[in-house]
């Protein structure tokens, strides 16, 4: 699947935008500010509903304009002009001029696998921003699961409330056993696939470093064992997925407190590029991946590692500042299919 024109109006600074891109590698290059993030956030917003920044509200519209325009020519089994209206309270989406209802059909038209360093930092983060990451890669491709987990945080909400307020908990008691059950039911299928591609991966790229994904869970044996201990605690609810956690390692050693910034770079394009062989593998169909920023902070053999894992697999659109030259001319040497962009 590949992106192949693409319009907006009023994204962020920019008033108007109008790109063709190339089926495989593109590169934008500009300075800091220019709105080379705002490309691909436009990109992520018109084809998951939501904008890859931690902080993002109706500040994604440019200032003192009502409402923004997205659209796009996606090329895939067929070829489909999807557009976006948002004006900040509503946002409605297209398919050829048809109306798309609902989110999960919208997520159906188009895969995107994104890295930005203004998303949700996964090594960096707690325990529920961990479970999110991964939740998020597995909606992508199993559409139950967002039903079971936003059902389960709710039912979990009134349980706790219930307990504060010390009243019995009998009537949610069945149906989050059953929810707690299912999910991590699909969490440890999951980790099973996602940490076999993962290692696979590490070869393939001849990585030197070994990194490892743990996730660890309490999972009762049955469903009695589960009543029992969702009873043993008055006060909260202590057992159920929302207690997993992800544990992310560097040679044995816990990334976040041993990692250096390059090494954490690595281990989180080595999840990208999982992500996108698990899209590639389930949907039948390969995602567009979007690296903003995507020279800094690491080596030329990194570099290059990650550039030819993606280069011609995959549709890429990499932004960079022009600090970068010396890496980008021998990239751009190294191969002719590649679209370079100026964004003053
Ligand atoms: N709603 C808005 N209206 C107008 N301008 C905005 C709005 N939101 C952000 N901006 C501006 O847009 C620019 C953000 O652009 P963006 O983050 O895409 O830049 P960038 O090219 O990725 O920069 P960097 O290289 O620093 O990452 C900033 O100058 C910011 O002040
Ligand atoms: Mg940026």
């Amino acid at each position: 699947m590949f992106i192949e024109k693409i319009s907006f109006l009023n994204v962020r600074k920019i008033t108007q935008y109008n790109e063709k891109f190339s089926p495989q590698t593109n590169i934008i290059v500009g300075k800091n500010g220019s709105g080379k993030t705002s490309i691909l956030e436009a990109i992520s917003f018109l084809t998951t509903g939501k904008s890859f920044r931690k902080k993002h509200n109706q500040s994604i519209i440019k200032k003192e304009k009502k409402e923004l325009q997205i659209q796009a020519t996606i090329i895939s089994k067929e070829e489909k002009k999807i557009k976006l209206i948002y004006s900040g309270k509503k946002k409605q989406f297209y398919k050829n001029n048809k109306i798309i209802k609902t989110t999960t059909s919208l997520l159906k038209e188009a895969s995107i696998v994104c890295d930005s360093p203004e998303e949700i930092d996964i090594i960096e983060e707690y325990r529920k921003e961990k479970q999110q990451y991964f939740d998020k890669i597995i909606f992508k491709i199993d559409e139950e699961h967002i039903e079971k987990i936003k059902k389960y945080n709710k039912i979990l909400l009134y349980r706790n409330t219930l307990l504060e307020q010390q009243e019995p908990t009998t009537p949610w008691d069945d149906k989050i056993i059953y929810l707690g059950l299912e999910i991590w039911k699909k969490r440890n299928l999951f980790f099973d696939i996602f940490s076999n591609i993962f290692n696979e991966t590490q070869t393939k790229i001849k990585n030197k470093q070994k990194y490892k994904i743990e996730y660890k869970k309490k999972e009762p044996r049955s469903a009695q064992e589960y009543k029992y201990k969702l009873e043993t605690n008055k006060k909260r609810t202590e057992v159920g997925p929302h207690k997993d956690n992800i544990d992310l390692y560097i040679n044995n050693e816990n990334i976040k407190e041993h990692g250096s910034q390059g090494e954490k770079k690595m281990l989180k394009y080595l999840l990208k590029i999982t992500e996108a062989e698990i899209i590639k593998k389930r949907k039948k169909e390969k995602p567009i991946i979007l690296l903003d920023d995507f020279f800094s902070k690491l080596d030329n053999e990194n570099i290059m590692k990650i550039f030819s894992y993606f280069h011609r697999k995959f549709q890429v659109i990499i932004t960079t500042t022009n600090t970068n030259d010396q890496v980008l001319k021998n990239i751009q040497k190294n191969s002719r299919e590649i679209k370079i962009f100026n964004k003053i």
